[in-house]
Order: structure tokens, then sequence, then C-alpha cells
């Protein structure tokens, strides 16, 4: 695991922001995992003006979402389809036919998730997977307890979810109990992670993801299997861990180790 502390918010969304342009201009044809929630709203700010500003071309690329609501239509507002095509899709050259998405009201559960699995592999895979972390350790949607080998399935939120979701649920009645994810397993077969992080609410949850046993009590700490995963936070989200000095101490000679093993 590589672990790249930044100095804020925005540090953290220009970090991620440059790998994906890098994977960009290796396979212009790049399937991206995307994420919902705050952590990655300003990735996908940088990349709308990095295809504004004509350096990234998201013609060829194709992109798969984490997870949804289930119960809510495409054109919920809080429906996870609505926030990718709000602040992401419809602002960038993405066709529509790449965009792919759990659906919130499938006719079959079982045989959506199925598909969606399959059509990932059909793609080759996921080659960037973004991911925030939930305060619990949660990645997608899936909650403690979750197998570390879960694939795309529907799953039962916490409370603790429930209630930090009442906020974008204002007035409404029926906020979802219940959620489409992608799996662990699913997850781990991305061939590059990114996993995001800021503010003190996360400390807890970092710190025992990536220096605490791997448990399904602590669903990102699979990532700890993971062999190209980078996490990327904010000092606030970092303040827990221990071993914050080596992993700066990694990062900033990262250059010269890359330079070595080139020369190998
Ligand atoms: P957030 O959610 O980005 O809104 O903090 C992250 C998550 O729950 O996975």
């Amino acid at each position: 695991m590589e672990i790249i502390i930044k100095n804020d918010y925005d540090e953290i969304c220009s970090e991620a922001s440059q790998i994906i342009f890098q994977e960009w201009q290796k396979k212009n044809n790049i399937v991206l995992g995307l994420a919902t929630g705050r952590t990655p709203l300003g990735v996908y700010a940088k990349l709308i003006d990095s295809f504004k500003k004509g350096e990234l071309d998201f013609s060829e690329t194709r992109a798969f979402s984490l997870d949804e609501y289930i119960g809510l239509k495409k054109d919920h507002p809080q429906s996870f389809a609505y926030f990718m095509n709000k602040n992401l899709y419809h602002q960038i050259n993405i066709k529509k036919e790449n965009i792919h998405g759990l659906q919130g009201l499938p006719e079959d559960i079982d045989e959506h998730c199925r598909q969606y699995e399959t059509l990932i592999k059909s793609v080759g895979g996921i080659d960037v997977q973004i991911l925030g972390i939930g305060s619990n350790g949660h990645i997608g949607f899936n909650e403690p307890s979750s197998s570390l080998a879960s694939r795309t399935r529907a799953k039962t939120l916490t409370e603790e979810t429930i209630e930090s979701n009442r906020q974008f649920f204002k007035g409404e009645e029926g906020i979802p109990c219940y959620c489409l994810t992608m799996g662990i397993g699913t997850i781990l077969e991305a061939k590059t992670i990114l996993l995001l992080a800021f503010g003190e609410n996360k400390a807890e949850a970092v710190v025992n993801s990536v220096e605490g046993p791997v448990t399904a009590t602590v669903p990102a700490s699979a990532l700890q299997l993971h062999p190209d995963v980078k996490i990327i936070l904010d000092e606030d989200a970092a303040s827990l861990l221990t071993r914050k000095d080596y992993y700066r101490w990694v990062y900033s000679n990262k250059k010269g180790v890359e330079r070595y093993a080139k020369k190998l």
C-alpha cells in the first residue's frame, strides 16, 4: 500500500486526478470505477476542468458506479445515478452507452448483480477504482461484517450509515435502508485502487484499515491484500497513523526508487 499524506483536500484531489490522467495517457479507453459521496467530488471537478481545457478526452472511457440505493429511481436527486450524471458525466464527453450503474429498482436483483459483474469482466475489468471510506470503515456499501470475498449484491445499510445519510433526504420519508454494491471481492479485482479520505471523522477508520488487522469488521482493511492501492489522505484523516513519518519518507523518495527500478 502506498500512503500519501497531503496538506489539504485540494491536494488530495490533485494527486488522484493526476494519477487518473497518467493512467488515461497509457490507455485512452480506461475503465473507471467511481464512487459517490462528498469525498470524490473535488476529483470529479478536476477531471471536468482537464476535459474543458482539452487535456482529457473521455470519448473512449467506460465508467462503472460502485453502488446505488435500492428503491430510488434513476432521476431521484439522491440516487447515485443522478449524482454521477450531475457531478461528472453530464459535464464531460463520456458516451451514454459507456456509463454503467446499478439500478435502484431492478426487476430481479440477483440477476442484475450477476449481469453487472459479467459486464465489468467483459470490458477487461476496472483499471482505476476510486473509493471513499465510511467512518465505520465501509467501502462502497460493504458495511462491517461484509465478506472479504463478496461480489455485487444487495445489502442492508447500518443504522449509522442511514443516520449519516439523513441530511441528504431532508423532509423526505423513506430514507433507503437497502442498497446494491460492488462486493469487496469485486473491488479487489480493480487494477489500481485509490482510496481518498479527508477530515478527522475518518481518522479512526483510516488507521484501522491501514495499520490494523485484515478483518471483515473493517471492510477497507481488505485493501491491504491488493497489490496496487494508494491511500490519499489529508493531515486530519492521517492523524492517528503511527507510521506517518515513514509514509512521508517513502513518498518523498519515490522518484529515486522508480529511477533505480528502471535501471535494473
Ligand atoms: P463521504 O462518504 O465521501 O460522503 O464521506 C464516504 C463513504 O461513506 O463511503
